[in-house]
Protein backbone atom coordinates (compact mmCIF):
# COMPACT_ATOMS: atom_id res chain seq x y z
CA UNK A 1 0.00 0.00 0.00
CA UNK A 2 1.13 3.26 -0.72
CA UNK A 3 2.26 5.68 2.43
CA UNK A 4 0.49 8.76 2.24
CA UNK A 5 3.38 10.31 4.69
CA UNK A 6 6.58 8.78 3.66
CA UNK A 7 8.90 11.18 4.83
CA UNK A 8 10.88 9.09 7.19
CA UNK A 9 11.77 6.30 4.56
CA UNK A 10 12.82 9.07 1.68
CA UNK A 11 15.10 10.52 4.74
CA UNK A 12 16.36 6.98 5.42
CA UNK A 13 16.93 6.42 1.87
CA UNK A 14 19.09 10.05 1.20
CA UNK A 15 15.94 11.42 -0.67
CA UNK A 16 14.92 14.80 -0.22
CA UNK A 17 11.99 15.82 2.21
CA UNK A 18 9.91 18.74 2.42
CA UNK A 19 10.72 19.13 6.26
CA UNK A 20 12.56 17.15 8.78
CA UNK A 21 10.68 13.60 9.53
CA UNK A 22 10.30 13.23 13.24
CA UNK A 23 9.41 10.45 15.72
CA UNK A 24 10.85 9.66 19.36
CA UNK A 25 12.08 6.78 21.25
CA UNK A 26 9.56 5.77 23.64
CA UNK A 27 6.88 7.35 22.27
CA UNK A 28 4.45 4.56 23.00
CA UNK A 29 3.77 4.55 26.15
CA UNK A 30 5.42 6.40 29.54
CA UNK A 31 4.26 9.72 28.71
CA UNK A 32 0.64 9.20 27.49
CA UNK A 33 -2.54 8.51 30.32
CA UNK A 34 -4.24 7.09 27.19
CA UNK A 35 -1.76 4.16 27.68
CA UNK A 36 -1.63 3.67 30.91
CA UNK A 37 -5.29 3.26 31.08
CA UNK A 38 -5.13 0.69 28.25
CA UNK A 39 -2.20 -0.98 30.38
CA UNK A 40 -4.33 -1.35 33.64
CA UNK A 41 -7.08 -2.42 32.06
CA UNK A 42 -5.24 -5.58 30.52
CA UNK A 43 -3.40 -5.65 33.74
CA UNK A 44 0.42 -4.90 33.01
CA UNK A 45 3.06 -4.63 30.65
CA UNK A 46 3.86 -7.68 29.56
CA UNK A 47 0.37 -8.97 28.75
CA UNK A 48 -0.09 -5.64 26.76
CA UNK A 49 3.04 -6.85 24.57
CA UNK A 50 1.81 -10.06 23.88
CA UNK A 51 -2.08 -8.97 23.07
CA UNK A 52 -1.56 -7.87 19.32
CA UNK A 53 -5.32 -5.54 19.16
CA UNK A 54 -4.08 -3.78 22.39
CA UNK A 55 -0.43 -3.54 21.45
CA UNK A 56 -1.42 -2.08 18.01
CA UNK A 57 -3.76 0.62 19.71
CA UNK A 58 -0.48 2.01 22.07
CA UNK A 59 1.69 1.95 19.01
CA UNK A 60 -1.08 4.36 16.81
CA UNK A 61 -1.60 6.64 20.20
CA UNK A 62 1.41 9.08 19.39
CA UNK A 63 0.41 9.39 16.03
CA UNK A 64 -3.04 10.59 16.54
CA UNK A 65 -2.13 12.55 19.65
CA UNK A 66 1.22 13.68 19.25
CA UNK A 67 1.58 13.43 15.45
CA UNK A 68 4.54 11.85 14.85
CA UNK A 69 6.04 10.96 11.52
CA UNK A 70 6.01 7.09 11.98
CA UNK A 71 4.29 4.55 14.45
CA UNK A 72 6.96 2.27 16.27
CA UNK A 73 5.36 -1.09 17.23
CA UNK A 74 4.43 -1.71 21.21
CA UNK A 75 6.65 -4.59 22.68
CA UNK A 76 10.41 -4.84 24.24
CA UNK A 77 13.79 -5.71 23.24
CA UNK A 78 13.07 -8.32 25.80
CA UNK A 79 10.70 -10.69 23.96
CA UNK A 80 14.00 -12.43 22.29
CA UNK A 81 15.95 -13.93 25.18
CA UNK A 82 12.27 -15.03 25.77
CA UNK A 83 11.99 -16.91 22.86
CA UNK A 84 14.90 -18.36 22.97
CA UNK A 85 14.73 -19.95 26.44
CA UNK A 86 14.57 -17.32 29.26
CA UNK A 87 11.49 -15.69 30.53
CA UNK A 88 11.31 -12.34 31.74
CA UNK A 89 9.06 -10.58 33.99
CA UNK A 90 9.20 -6.85 34.11
CA UNK A 91 8.34 -5.72 37.57
CA UNK A 92 6.59 -2.78 38.75
CA UNK A 93 8.81 0.51 38.90
CA UNK A 94 11.90 -1.56 39.42
CA UNK A 95 12.05 -3.09 35.68
CA UNK A 96 12.96 -6.71 33.86
CA UNK A 97 14.15 -9.55 36.15
CA UNK A 98 14.86 -13.23 34.85
CA UNK A 99 14.61 -15.78 36.54
CA UNK A 100 17.28 -18.21 34.70
CA UNK A 101 20.40 -16.55 33.83
CA UNK A 102 23.62 -17.65 31.17
CA UNK A 103 26.78 -18.93 33.36
CA UNK A 104 28.01 -21.82 31.53
CA UNK A 105 28.43 -23.58 27.64
CA UNK A 106 25.79 -25.79 28.56
CA UNK A 107 23.36 -22.82 29.56
CA UNK A 108 23.83 -21.23 26.00
CA UNK A 109 23.85 -24.99 24.21
CA UNK A 110 20.39 -25.48 25.69
CA UNK A 111 19.18 -21.86 24.26
CA UNK A 112 17.00 -22.22 21.04
CA UNK A 113 17.83 -20.17 18.02
CA UNK A 114 14.44 -17.97 17.86
CA UNK A 115 12.10 -17.80 15.24
CA UNK A 116 9.36 -15.40 14.13
CA UNK A 117 6.84 -17.63 14.89
CA UNK A 118 8.28 -17.98 18.30
CA UNK A 119 6.97 -14.11 18.86
CA UNK A 120 3.90 -13.75 16.84
CA UNK A 121 2.45 -11.29 19.09
CA UNK A 122 4.58 -8.76 17.66
CA UNK A 123 4.27 -9.88 14.19
CA UNK A 124 0.69 -9.67 14.67
CA UNK A 125 0.56 -6.84 16.09
CA UNK A 126 1.91 -4.87 13.04
CA UNK A 127 -0.19 -6.59 11.06
CA UNK A 128 -2.99 -5.28 12.77
CA UNK A 129 -1.11 -1.76 13.12
CA UNK A 130 -0.73 -1.63 9.18
CA UNK A 131 -3.92 -2.18 8.61
CA UNK A 132 -5.57 0.08 11.10
CA UNK A 133 -3.09 2.87 10.17
CA UNK A 134 -4.32 1.97 6.44
CA UNK A 135 -1.18 3.88 4.77
CA UNK A 136 -1.19 7.18 7.14
CA UNK A 137 2.73 6.81 8.59
CA UNK A 138 5.36 4.07 8.21
CA UNK A 139 5.54 1.33 10.67
CA UNK A 140 9.11 0.87 12.81
CA UNK A 141 9.95 -2.13 13.83
CA UNK A 142 12.82 -2.87 16.27
CA UNK A 143 15.21 -5.40 17.60
CA UNK A 144 17.94 -5.32 20.40
CA UNK A 145 21.75 -5.29 19.72
CA UNK A 146 23.25 -8.79 20.33
CA UNK A 147 25.34 -6.90 23.29
CA UNK A 148 22.80 -4.99 24.78
CA UNK A 149 20.66 -8.92 24.93
CA UNK A 150 23.76 -10.36 25.90
CA UNK A 151 23.97 -7.94 29.09
CA UNK A 152 20.37 -9.31 30.03
CA UNK A 153 20.81 -12.78 29.81
CA UNK A 154 23.88 -12.89 31.91
CA UNK A 155 23.19 -9.88 34.26
CA UNK A 156 19.22 -10.80 34.78
CA UNK A 157 18.25 -7.41 35.33
CA UNK A 158 19.03 -3.89 35.09
CA UNK A 159 22.59 -2.59 35.90
CA UNK A 160 24.67 0.93 36.31
CA UNK A 161 27.90 -1.22 35.16
CA UNK A 162 26.96 -4.25 33.20
CA UNK A 163 30.18 -5.58 35.25
CA UNK A 164 29.00 -8.94 35.42
CA UNK A 165 28.71 -9.22 31.45
CA UNK A 166 31.77 -7.33 31.12
CA UNK A 167 33.25 -9.88 32.71
CA UNK A 168 31.88 -12.53 30.94
CA UNK A 169 33.68 -11.03 27.36
CA UNK A 170 37.05 -10.96 29.17
CA UNK A 171 36.86 -14.35 30.78
CA UNK A 172 35.27 -16.31 28.33
CA UNK A 173 35.41 -14.43 25.32
CA UNK A 174 34.78 -17.69 22.99
CA UNK A 175 31.18 -18.68 24.82
CA UNK A 176 30.84 -15.10 24.48
CA UNK A 177 30.77 -15.06 20.81
CA UNK A 178 28.88 -18.41 20.85
CA UNK A 179 26.00 -16.77 22.55
CA UNK A 180 26.09 -13.47 20.44
CA UNK A 181 25.84 -15.21 17.26
CA UNK A 182 22.84 -17.36 18.42
CA UNK A 183 21.56 -13.95 19.36
CA UNK A 184 22.50 -12.46 15.79
CA UNK A 185 20.58 -15.75 14.44
CA UNK A 186 17.55 -14.63 16.28
CA UNK A 187 16.93 -11.27 15.59
CA UNK A 188 17.66 -11.75 11.87
CA UNK A 189 14.91 -14.37 11.87
CA UNK A 190 12.72 -11.72 13.83
CA UNK A 191 13.21 -8.67 12.08
CA UNK A 192 12.62 -10.33 8.81
CA UNK A 193 9.25 -11.88 10.60
CA UNK A 194 8.63 -7.79 11.09
CA UNK A 195 9.55 -6.56 7.83
CA UNK A 196 6.93 -9.94 6.30
CA UNK A 197 4.51 -8.48 8.85
CA UNK A 198 4.93 -5.18 7.60
CA UNK A 199 7.11 -3.05 9.31
CA UNK A 200 8.71 -0.07 6.86
CA UNK A 201 11.90 -0.06 8.57
CA UNK A 202 14.02 -1.20 11.56
CA UNK A 203 16.16 -0.30 14.42
CA UNK A 204 18.35 -1.94 16.26
CA UNK A 205 18.85 -0.39 20.05
CA UNK A 206 22.39 -0.96 21.55
CA UNK A 207 21.33 0.89 24.59
CA UNK A 208 24.31 -0.04 26.59
CA UNK A 209 26.97 -0.01 23.96
CA UNK A 210 28.57 2.93 26.01
CA UNK A 211 30.17 0.93 28.75
CA UNK A 212 32.39 -1.31 26.31
CA UNK A 213 35.65 0.30 25.58
CA UNK A 214 36.55 0.88 21.62
CA UNK A 215 38.03 -1.96 21.23
CA UNK A 216 35.63 -4.48 22.79
CA UNK A 217 33.04 -2.63 21.29
CA UNK A 218 34.31 -3.25 17.13
CA UNK A 219 34.84 -7.18 18.11
CA UNK A 220 31.77 -7.81 20.55
CA UNK A 221 29.26 -6.02 19.14
CA UNK A 222 29.39 -3.40 16.15
CA UNK A 223 30.16 -6.80 14.02
CA UNK A 224 27.41 -8.53 15.04
CA UNK A 225 25.27 -5.13 14.37
CA UNK A 226 27.09 -5.35 11.06
CA UNK A 227 25.86 -9.09 9.68
CA UNK A 228 22.46 -8.08 11.22
CA UNK A 229 21.54 -4.54 8.95
CA UNK A 230 23.30 -7.09 6.05
CA UNK A 231 21.14 -9.68 6.44
CA UNK A 232 18.43 -6.97 6.02
CA UNK A 233 17.89 -6.39 2.32
CA UNK A 234 14.51 -5.09 2.43
CA UNK A 235 14.08 -1.69 4.41
CA UNK A 236 16.57 0.13 5.56
CA UNK A 237 18.29 -0.48 9.01
CA UNK A 238 18.73 2.27 11.17
CA UNK A 239 21.23 1.81 14.65
CA UNK A 240 21.34 3.58 17.53
CA UNK A 241 23.95 2.76 19.86
CA UNK A 242 24.05 4.77 22.83
CA UNK A 243 27.38 6.37 23.99
CA UNK A 244 29.41 4.32 21.44
CA UNK A 245 31.15 7.76 20.13
CA UNK A 246 34.09 6.03 19.05
CA UNK A 247 31.78 3.45 16.55
CA UNK A 248 30.93 6.09 14.46
CA UNK A 249 33.40 5.65 11.89
CA UNK A 250 33.06 2.11 11.87
CA UNK A 251 29.28 2.33 11.53
CA UNK A 252 29.54 4.78 8.70
CA UNK A 253 31.22 2.37 6.52
CA UNK A 254 28.81 -0.44 7.46
CA UNK A 255 25.09 -1.87 5.56
CA UNK A 256 22.96 0.27 7.32
CA UNK A 257 21.07 3.17 6.17
CA UNK A 258 20.54 5.42 9.16
CA UNK A 259 22.86 6.67 12.23
CA UNK A 260 21.45 7.20 15.51
CA UNK A 261 23.29 10.15 18.04
CA UNK A 262 22.85 10.42 21.34
CA UNK A 263 22.48 14.54 22.96
CA UNK A 264 26.80 13.76 23.39
CA UNK A 265 28.03 13.46 20.08
CA UNK A 266 28.61 16.40 18.06
CA UNK A 267 26.71 16.72 14.92
CA UNK A 268 28.97 18.41 12.40
CA UNK A 269 31.66 15.72 13.69
CA UNK A 270 29.06 12.87 13.29
CA UNK A 271 28.59 14.01 9.35
CA UNK A 272 32.56 14.26 8.63
CA UNK A 273 32.79 10.71 10.72
CA UNK A 274 30.12 8.80 8.90
CA UNK A 275 30.14 10.22 5.91
CA UNK A 276 27.52 11.62 3.20
CA UNK A 277 26.14 8.18 1.75
CA UNK A 278 24.20 8.03 5.69
CA UNK A 279 21.12 9.71 7.28
CA UNK A 280 21.59 11.10 10.96
CA UNK A 281 18.80 10.50 13.69
CA UNK A 282 18.42 12.27 16.84
CA UNK A 283 19.42 14.20 19.18
CA UNK A 284 17.73 16.01 21.45
CA UNK A 285 18.69 15.38 25.19
CA UNK A 286 15.53 13.73 26.58
CA UNK A 287 15.94 16.51 29.51
CA UNK A 288 15.41 19.52 27.04
CA UNK A 289 11.70 18.48 27.30
CA UNK A 290 11.85 19.56 31.20
CA UNK A 291 12.76 23.18 30.48
CA UNK A 292 10.25 26.27 29.25
CA UNK A 293 8.57 26.49 25.86
CA UNK A 294 11.34 29.16 24.72
CA UNK A 295 14.42 27.35 25.41
CA UNK A 296 12.93 24.43 23.84
CA UNK A 297 12.21 26.24 20.20
CA UNK A 298 15.34 27.73 20.81
CA UNK A 299 17.70 24.15 21.10
CA UNK A 300 15.22 22.63 18.51
CA UNK A 301 16.31 25.24 15.80
CA UNK A 302 19.69 25.08 16.52
CA UNK A 303 19.43 21.33 16.60
CA UNK A 304 18.21 21.35 13.37
CA UNK A 305 20.17 24.07 11.51
CA UNK A 306 23.09 22.02 12.77
CA UNK A 307 21.79 18.98 10.89
CA UNK A 308 20.80 20.79 7.81
CA UNK A 309 17.73 20.21 5.59
CA UNK A 310 18.32 16.56 4.14
CA UNK A 311 19.76 13.47 5.15
CA UNK A 312 18.28 13.92 9.16
CA UNK A 313 15.92 12.32 10.95
CA UNK A 314 14.54 14.39 14.09
CA UNK A 315 14.64 12.46 17.40
CA UNK A 316 15.77 12.53 20.96
CA UNK A 317 19.31 11.27 22.30
CA UNK A 318 17.73 8.13 24.03
CA UNK A 319 13.80 7.52 25.16
CA UNK A 320 11.43 9.94 26.56
CA UNK A 321 11.38 10.47 30.43
CA UNK A 322 8.09 8.97 31.74
CA UNK A 323 7.40 11.93 33.40
CA UNK A 324 8.01 14.43 30.12
CA UNK A 325 5.01 16.73 30.27
CA UNK A 326 3.11 15.57 26.70
CA UNK A 327 2.83 19.05 25.78
CA UNK A 328 6.18 19.85 25.93
CA UNK A 329 6.47 16.68 24.06
CA UNK A 330 3.98 17.92 21.64
CA UNK A 331 5.69 21.30 21.39
CA UNK A 332 9.03 19.60 20.07
CA UNK A 333 7.41 17.76 17.50
CA UNK A 334 5.42 20.59 16.41
CA UNK A 335 8.75 22.89 16.47
CA UNK A 336 10.24 20.78 13.92
CA UNK A 337 7.57 19.93 11.86
CA UNK A 338 7.15 23.90 11.52
CA UNK A 339 10.88 24.50 10.64
CA UNK A 340 11.46 26.30 7.14
CA UNK A 341 15.19 26.14 6.67
O1 LIG B 1 9.80 3.08 21.71
C1 LIG B 1 8.64 2.72 21.94
O2 LIG B 1 7.77 3.51 22.31
C2 LIG B 1 8.22 1.30 21.61
C3 LIG B 1 8.24 0.39 22.69
C4 LIG B 1 9.53 0.02 23.41
C5 LIG B 1 9.53 -0.40 24.77
N1 LIG B 1 10.78 -0.83 25.09
C6 LIG B 1 8.35 -0.41 25.65
C7 LIG B 1 8.57 -0.38 27.11
C8 LIG B 1 10.85 -0.08 22.95
C9 LIG B 1 11.43 0.28 21.59
C10 LIG B 1 11.62 -0.65 24.01
C11 LIG B 1 13.05 -0.97 23.89
C12 LIG B 1 13.82 -1.31 25.10
N2 LIG B 1 13.44 -2.07 26.16
C13 LIG B 1 15.17 -0.96 25.28
C14 LIG B 1 16.01 -0.20 24.30
C15 LIG B 1 15.71 1.27 24.29
C16 LIG B 1 16.34 2.05 25.40
O3 LIG B 1 15.57 2.75 26.10
O4 LIG B 1 17.55 2.03 25.55
C17 LIG B 1 15.59 -1.47 26.54
C18 LIG B 1 16.94 -1.32 27.16
C19 LIG B 1 14.48 -2.20 27.08
C20 LIG B 1 14.42 -2.97 28.35
C21 LIG B 1 13.43 -2.41 29.29
N3 LIG B 1 12.07 -2.42 29.09
C22 LIG B 1 13.68 -1.79 30.55
C23 LIG B 1 15.05 -1.56 31.13
C24 LIG B 1 12.44 -1.43 31.09
C25 LIG B 1 12.13 -0.85 32.47
C26 LIG B 1 12.48 0.55 32.60
C27 LIG B 1 11.75 1.47 31.65
O5 LIG B 1 12.37 1.84 30.65
O6 LIG B 1 10.59 1.81 31.90
C28 LIG B 1 11.45 -1.79 30.13
C29 LIG B 1 9.98 -1.57 30.29
C30 LIG B 1 9.28 -0.90 29.17
N4 LIG B 1 9.43 -1.16 27.85
C31 LIG B 1 8.26 0.08 29.33
C32 LIG B 1 7.82 0.41 28.04
C33 LIG B 1 6.72 1.37 27.66
C34 LIG B 1 7.76 0.62 30.66
C35 LIG B 1 6.75 -0.30 31.24
C36 LIG B 1 5.54 0.47 31.68
O7 LIG B 1 5.68 1.29 32.59
O8 LIG B 1 4.47 0.25 31.10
Amino acid sequence: MKLQNDLLLRAARGEKTERTPIWLMRQAGRILPEYRIVRERCGGFKQLVETPELASEVSIQPVDILGVDAAIIFSDILVIPEAMGLPYQMIESTGPWFEKTIQSSADIDKLKIAEASDIQYTTDAIRITKKALNGRVPVIGFAGAPWTILSYMIEGKGSKTFSKAKKFLYTEPKLAHKLLDKITKSTINYLKGQISAGADIVQVFDSWAGVLSPEQYSEFSARYISAISDSITEVPVIVFAKGAYFARKEFGKSSCSVIGLDWNMDIEESRTLVGPGKTLQGNMDPCLLYADFDTIKSATEKMLKAFGPHRHIANLGHGLYPDTEKDKVKFYIDTVKNFKF
